[in-house]
């Protein structure tokens, strides 16, 4: 194993020990290989490469204070999984058999796993593709399920710094009764070309309006919206469109334990600058605030520049608390890998 140096982790791809591999034949499941080498080889007809049959999900495993190792809701990661599977026609993955291979893939790793204190996780990301060749455009005969793992810091540089996003009205995301709420690999294919487009304008993050109307709010591209009202209540957005982000439903009750209220509901964009605080979250970027948002030429501001607004602080310290085991885990929401 190379040294890494756990302070500066971003968000990227590093080597591991080995991920863990299961293929589905003849509707069953085969028992799951842990695996060295990071290549897979594949029919060049697979469902995957040509008609995107492609799912997967986002957790984190963490080094909590007193040393042990936790995955945090690997169960609704399961859930999550299973829903997209079925919009996309592709063999299921039995909660027990995610959970257990979250654990496995873990604890194959635990060297990866960034120490106590450096601010860093272990990265797991289970990947469900048709693997089965099929030319006609149908379900796929046989499927792969992986679980990778990859240590990793913050998502974009800096924490929890306040970053700023741009709507850009000439691209959707996701239409209403389309795949929006699933996580579809295609949809991370739609969201490239827009995502360099803000980029290059100086945004790190896009911001999605419905795709029916531009008139509501629905998501950014890999993180679910969420604001906090000058009275101080949690709003968050109810579209067909967005993903159910896991982060978002824990924040929710952690809102709720903290006695904020929580409000979820279809959130227009002219509202945007009466906030107090707005952020995007999700597994990858935990709360990151969003300062300004810019749409047409016109800049909303939507929270403190630098640093972080109060009620989102506390939201952050509460659920990095429960994860990294600094505050008691009271919904059990913790998963040890042994
Ligand atoms: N929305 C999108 C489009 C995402 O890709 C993600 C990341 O998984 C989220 C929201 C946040 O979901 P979660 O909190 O379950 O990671
Ligand atoms: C996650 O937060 O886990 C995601 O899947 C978002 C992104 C990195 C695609």
């Amino acid at each position: 194993m190379k040294p890494i140096d756990w302070n500066s982790l971003g968000f990227a791809f590093l080597d591991t020990n080995c991920h863990i591999r299961y293929v589905w034949k003849d509707g069953a499941w085969s028992d799951g290989e842990l695996v060295e080498s990071p290549y897979l080889n594949i029919h060049i007809a697979a469902t995957a490469l040509h008609y995107g049959q492609a799912a997967f999900e986002g957790l984190k495993a963490f080094r909590r204070k007193d040393g042990n190792v936790s995955l945090f809701r690997p169960q609704e990661n399961a859930k999550r999984m299973a829903m997209t599977a079925r919009r996309t026609c592709m063999a299921e993955v039995p909660e027990a058999m995610f959970v257990d291979a979250c654990k496995r893939v873990v604890k194959a790793n635990l060297d990866y796993v960034p120490p106590y204190g450096t601010g860093g996780s272990l990265y797991v990301r289970p990947l469900l593709i048709g693997s089965g060749a099929q030319i006609g455009v149908a379900p796929a005969d046989e499927y792969t399920f992986i679980v990778l793992v990859t240590p990793v810091g913050p998502y974009y540089k800096g924490g929890l710094q306040a970053v700023k996003a741009l709507v850009l009205d000439d691209y959707d995301r996701a239409a209403p009764q389309g795949t929006g709420h699933v996580k579809v690999a295609g949809n991370y294919a739609v969201s490239l070309y827009p995502h360099m487009q803000a980029q290059k304008a100086g945004y790190p993050v896009e911001l999605y309006l419905d795709a029916k109307e531009h008139k509501w709010i629905d998501e950014f591209s890999t993180s679910n919206f969420l604001a906090i009202t000058k009275d101080g209540t949690y709003v968050t957005v109810k579209s067909p469109s967005i993903l159910p982000s896991i982060t978002n439903m824990s924040l929710q009750q952690i809102a709720k334990d903290l006695g904020i209220p929580v409000e979820s509901r279809p959130i227009a964009f002219e509202e945007i600058s009466e906030f107090a605080e707005v952020a995007a979250c999700g597994t990858a970027v935990v709360i990151t605030p969003v300062y300004q948002v810019e749409r047409a030429g016109k800049v909303y501001k939507t929270g403190p520049e630098t640093g972080c607004g109060p009620v989102l602080e506390k939201l952050y310290q509460a659920v990095q608390g429960i994860q990294y085991g600094q505050q008691p885990d009271t919904h059990g929401w913790n998963v040890d890998v042994d």
